[in-house]
């Protein structure tokens, strides 16, 4: 390790888990409780508060998205892939039609999970490129019962546009279940507007908890469709929804982990989502224009309502190195970040800025890849890289500041 690196303290840039702030550490220190407890119920309760409001008022003007009573935040003893699972297979059956929309590992693994359970159809283009409307507007038919998609492609860096594929869905019949794992608690996200009918997050993303739990959010539209008979029986949402009432959860809640999410949601209140949301988006600019000053291509190709993620910047490894070699350097100095997943590797590497990031953070994110990809045989120029970032931070010209986000968000 070089001298400056251990004089740095680790840094976790991966896109999940993300750093975790003292008082979500220590709170999983408490001592144990019973999962039947009023002291449980309590710490559930307070985070399915916080959960509410991270799924319902997600927007750059504190405005809620959802009525009040119109939808319920469940709490899951497993990842994401379980609510993604558990979503799939309370709504569909066999002989109904699922259309996947797929441009990432993610989109395919709704697309996957869907294959278990029901008739699948997908719209898919390659991973980082965006969907064409027109071929969503076409698979969609009176027989489609659900779809599915991603909002933030993690795999890839891209914000998918979830409001057009809404307008799609619109007035018909098919449920619209939404995976806003990476953009959940760190980007604009809207229920009702979107017509999403669930939304599924992980603990371990932009909420900034630790990994092993999961939170969706089921409206009184999906909540009416599930069907206890056939749903899995450790994921049965019906179930689930009977026992959020009295704060519980079906079967052994993980305690100190929801002990852990009811700490980051109320840190989430405390910064307040608007400013939250703008912070990643502030950073996640950063990271950008750090990473193209210094000379390295982004890696998705937006176009349209399609965009750059606002939580997850993918780049491109360039072709002159080694990317073991940079992976090493990075590695070296302490910080730890993601390569491209799937056919992805040795292609690409990824970085985040969710949860409680500093900008200094993103700072030293950025000059630690530039000086990583030097010490690889890249041509880079790394000074240029950290002065773009530092800009971004430092310019207080609302209109730099507001181009960033539109640029981010295709707002
Ligand atoms: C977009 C997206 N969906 C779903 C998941 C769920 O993954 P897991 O269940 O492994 O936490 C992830 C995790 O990286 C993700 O980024």
């Amino acid at each position: 390790m070089t001298q400056q690196a251990a004089a740095e303290d680790f840094l976790l840039l991966n896109p999940g888990p993300v750093p975790l702030t003292d008082d979500v550490r220590q709170t999983m220190d408490a001592p144990m409780v019973s999962h039947r407890s009023a002291a449980f119920e309590e710490t559930y309760e307070r985070a399915q508060r916080g959960l509410d409001r991270v799924f319902t008022e997600s927007t750059l003007d504190s405005r809620r998205t959802a009525a009040e009573g119109a939808g319920t935040s469940l709490i899951l003893n497993g990842t994401a892939t379980m609510g993604m699972e558990a979503a799939v297979a309370n709504l569909v059956g066999k002989s109904e039609e699922v259309v996947a929309l797929v441009n990432g590992k993610f989109g395919r693994r709704f697309a996957r999970i869907a294959d278990r359970y029901a008739e699948v159809k997908r719209v898919e283009v390659e991973w980082g490129q965006a969907f064409d409307l027109e071929d969503v507007r076409e698979a969609i038919t009176e027989k489609t019962d659900l779809v599915t998609m991603v909002h933030n492609e993690t795999s890839t860096g891209i914000l998918n546009p979830v409001s057009a594929v809404g307008e799609i869905t619109e007035g018909g019949d098919a449920l619209f279940a939404v995976d806003g794992v990476t953009s959940l608690g760190g980007d604009v996200f809207c229920i009702d507007d979107w017509g999403v009918d669930v939304a599924i997050t992980d603990a371990q993303k932009a909420l900034a908890a630790p990994p092993g739990i999961s939170a969706m959010y089921v409206t009184e539209r999906a909540a009416d469709r599930t069907d206890g008979e056939r749903a899995p029986f450790y994921s049965d949402l019906e179930w689930h929804l009977r026992k959020a009432e009295s704060n519980q959860t079906p079967f052994t809640s993980a305690v100190p982990l929801v002990r852990a999410l009811a700490v980051a949601v109320e840190e989430i209140e405390d910064e307040g989502l608007a400013d939250r949301i703008r912070r990643h988006r502030r950073q996640a600019a950063a990271f950008r224009r750090g990473f193209s000053a210094m000379g390295l291509e982004g890696f998705p190709e937006t176009e349209g309502l399609t965009v750059r993620s606002n939580t997850v910047t993918a780049t491109e490894l360039p072709a002159e190195i080694e990317p073991a070699d940079f992976f090493a350097a990075v590695e070296a100095r302490n910080v730890s970040l993601s390569g491209g997943q799937a056919h992805l590797g040795g292609e690409i590497f990824r970085v985040s800025n969710m949860g409680t990031l500093a900008d200094e953070d993103v700072l030293r994110g950025v000059r630690v890849v530039g000086e990583a990809m030097a010490e690889a045989g890249a041509e880079v120029d790394g000074e240029a890289g950290c002065k773009a970032a530092r800009a971004v931070f430092a310019s207080d010209d609302e209109r730099d500041r507001e181009e960033a986000s539109v640029e981010a968000a295709g707002e």
